[in-house]
């Protein structure tokens, strides 16, 4: 199903500011030139244009505006409009100093800024901004909301930060008396008996202690729905007027501020950007290319079964990061079809067109400062418009995934609100999960990425790493997925805390407990150049022979209730206690992997339950190190397999029984074997 059957195309284009150059005859001639040479048919207009449409208060601009905009419509682009408020205007700054964002002195949160600078600058509760916003926002959706051109709505951007303005402190005690109705249940929920913490009038909670870890994470969860809040009052004038438009925003993969499974909820279609650093540490692609593929999968799985869009991506280096390396030959057509292999139905970039001034100015773009499509990147972009092209009977197709990860955010807050157990835990909640993620990558079996409130129903296998904090509800939830015949594999660090931070009494893990048929007593943190094994006995449940694994940092120490021992530790004191567990439970089996375990080890325990599970994979041979495969199923269950050789050395890839035909190389005739250049992609239909 194509997520905009008005537009049944990849969208290929970006942000695009015409607004700022203005001031610059022909600019806009000359970029309309160019699109077609660069096979760019989208451009995401208006995201940081406040001051260009509303100049002074109640007057609009929209010349500019309605130029591009029908441009767009004679030569059938699609248009991605963005509501302007990731930056307000100065004159609203001046005007009404109570939108500005404040830390709780006061300050604005950085304090070097003066008041009004940068972006993302505003309070979230202000009911003067949110007026402000939706008035700009039925504006837009007035004069837009039907127009030809116009495929999506882009809210804001990048949806980030906290206010701690009076506002906002108010607001959260409202939210806080909306949740815990008495300020007995909230003083038991954050256990404030603690240091003499206890609250005995809503008025206390002016700002963030982080001493008080529900308090902290409960503002976290505010936050978040704050930011919901926020785009239901920036999204009604558009759904009024501009119905059937789907509307997304562009969020940022793993970023921690927000509960991103809450914001889905508020949009029709997710989008992301994505950055990935392939040019600098070319020995090191393959890990990055895995974590890559975990942020598309993460991102795609918070509306599962659809695409998404790669909102954005940088053609070239970027201007933030430490060491802007260029991207060699080849390497932007590798990440921005890594994105469409894993479900995108764009290729989208920022930007355009550079801009010749602004704190952007040196960032990668379609159009250089040359200002001409005489430039490698131009060419290499233009590549990845004909590529597109030629993909089209994969649009709309799905990725559909048998295995669940739960990464849940609620759970890294807590682990990152308490202190202990250990810093290096603290934020290396997704690393873990990406460990696990990696055995699945290289096999080319697909991965939803959900949290822990995520219906289980239709997977085969959940893979929940360290999930430090249960939601109510979880552990029956993953009971019954169980008993039905589900294999579900938790870690260490599993069932530690509740929904408010607080530890469970009675053992843990937690309400696992019994599902997992272990009790984990104590955990050693081992030192970073400390190891212990993992031991396997010939006959073990897994199926491997007799051998030996490395692990590091972290060692449960558990109890046997009821599970089978499947691997033991080989050393210190609590050599031949359990470090592999698993326990038959209804139909199913439930595993416990005690301690971190070396990549090897991951790769072991996933390996074999991939294949006694039967899971399937994009191609069933093994990939070379450094290639990835990826399913994306159609409608009539047509099959299209992504081949992308992140290596920069040729790869000689068997693909077993079957023939194929390669949609990047006019359709040719694959079998047996498949000779990629170095970062080279094949697509081959089935
Ligand atoms: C983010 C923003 C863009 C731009 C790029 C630069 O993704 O959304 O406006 O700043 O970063 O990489
Ligand atoms: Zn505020």
């Amino acid at each position: 199903m194509t997520i905009n059957p008005k537009f049944p195309f990849f969208l290929h284009g970006g942000d695009y500011n015409p607004d700022q150059w203005r001031h610059v005859p022909g600019t806009v001639d000359q970029d309309f030139r160019l699109f077609p040479l660069a096979g760019v048919n989208s451009l995401s207009v208006g995201i940081f244009s406040w001051a260009a449409i509303e100049p002074e208060e109640g007057r609009y601009d929209f010349g500019w505006l309605d130029d591009i905009m029908d441009r767009a419509a004679e030569r059938g682009m699609a248009i991605v409009l963005a509501t302007p408020s990731g930056a307000k205007p100065n004159w609203m700054a001046q005007k009404y100093p109570e939108i500005r964002r404040q830390n709780p002195d006061g300050w604005c949160v950085e304090p070097t800024q003066e008041l009004q600078a940068g972006r993302h600058n505003h309070c979230l509760t202000s009911p003067v901004y949110r007026a402000k916003v939706r008035q700009i926002n039925e504006a837009l959706a007035g004069r837009y909301g039907r127009h030809p051109a116009l495929a999506f709505w882009h809210l804001s951007n990048e949806y980030n930060g906290q206010c701690q303005c009076p506002l906002c402190m108010q607001a959260f005690r409202d939210w806080l008396k909306a949740k815990y109705k008495t300020l007995e249940a909230m003083n038991q929920a954050w256990w404030t008996g603690f240091w003499s913490h206890t609250f005995t009038d809503w008025n206390q909670i002016v700002t963030i202690d982080t001493t008080v870890d529900g308090l902290a994470v409960d503002w976290k969860r505010f936050l978040s729905d704050q930011t919901a809040d926020f785009i239901r009052n920036e999204a009604e004038p558009i759904r009024r007027l501009s119905p059937g438009v789907p509307i997304t925003t562009n969020l940022m993969g793993f970023y921690e501020g927000l509960d991103y499974v809450r914001i889905a909820r508020e949009i029709d279609v997710v989008s992301w950007d994505n950055y990935p650093q392939y040019h600098e540490r070319p020995g090191e692609t393959e890990n990055l290319a895995s974590w890559t593929g975990l942020c598309h999968d993460y991102m795609r799985s918070l509306k599962p079964g659809k695409p998404f869009l790669m909102m954005e991506s940088s053609p070239g280096p970027v201007n933030w990061w430490h060491h802007n390396r260029l991207l060699r030959p080849g390497q932007h057509r590798m990440k921005s079809l890594q994105a469409v292999a894993h479900g995108s139905d764009s290729v989208q970039y920022f930007q355009i067109r550079k801009g010749r001034g602004g704190a952007e100015k040196f960032h990668g773009a379609v159009i250089d400062h040359l200002g001409t499509e005489n430039t490698r990147m131009f060419r290499e972009v233009a590549q990845v418009g004909r590529d597109l092209e030629a993909l089209r009977p994969v649009v709309g197709s799905t990725v559909q995934a048998k295995v669940a990860l739960i990464f849940d955010r609620e759970s890294d807050w807590q682990l990152k609100a308490a202190n202990g157990p250990l810093d290096a835990l603290k934020n290396g909640y997704a690393q873990t999960v990406a460990a696990h993620y990696r055995p699945f990558w290289k096999r080319g079996i697909a991965v939803d990425v959900v949290d822990a409130d995520a219906p289980l129903d239709g997977y085969g296998l959940v893979v929940a790493p360290s999930l430090f904090m249960l939601r109510d509800g979880f552990a029956e939830r993953v009971g019954s997925f169980v008993s039905n015949g589900g294999t579900f594999v938790a870690t260490w660090l599993t069932g530690i805390v509740g929904p408010t931070g607080l530890c469970f009494g009675g053992g843990f893990p937690g309400p696992l407990r019994k599902l997992l048929g272990i009790w984990a007593e104590e955990i050693d943190y081992l030192y970073d150049d400390e190891r212990n094994s993992v031991e396997f006995a010939e006959g073990n449940a897994l199926g491997l022979g007799a051998g030996s694994f490395g692990t590091s940092l972290v060692c449960d120490l558990i109890h046997a209730e009821g599970a089978k021992v499947v691997a033991t530790y080989g050393r210190d004191f609590y050599a031949g206690m359990p470090a592999l567990t698993v326990n038959r439970f209804g139909k199913g089996e439930a595993w416990y992997l005690a301690t971190r375990g070396d990549a090897a080890l991951l790769d072991a325990l996933h390996g074999a339950l991939a294949r006694k599970l039967a899971l399937p994979r994009a191609i069933e041979t093994d990939m070379p190190e450094g290639v990835a495969a990826n399913l994306r199923i159609g409608e009539g269950g047509e099959r299209f397999i992504f081949v992308t050789n992140f290596a920069g050395e040729p790869r000689s890839v068997e693909l077993g029984e079957g023939s194929f035909s390669n949609l990047l190389d006019g359709g040719a005739a694959v079998s047996g074997k498949l000779e990629l250049p170095p970062f080279g992609v094949a697509v081959l239909a089935q």
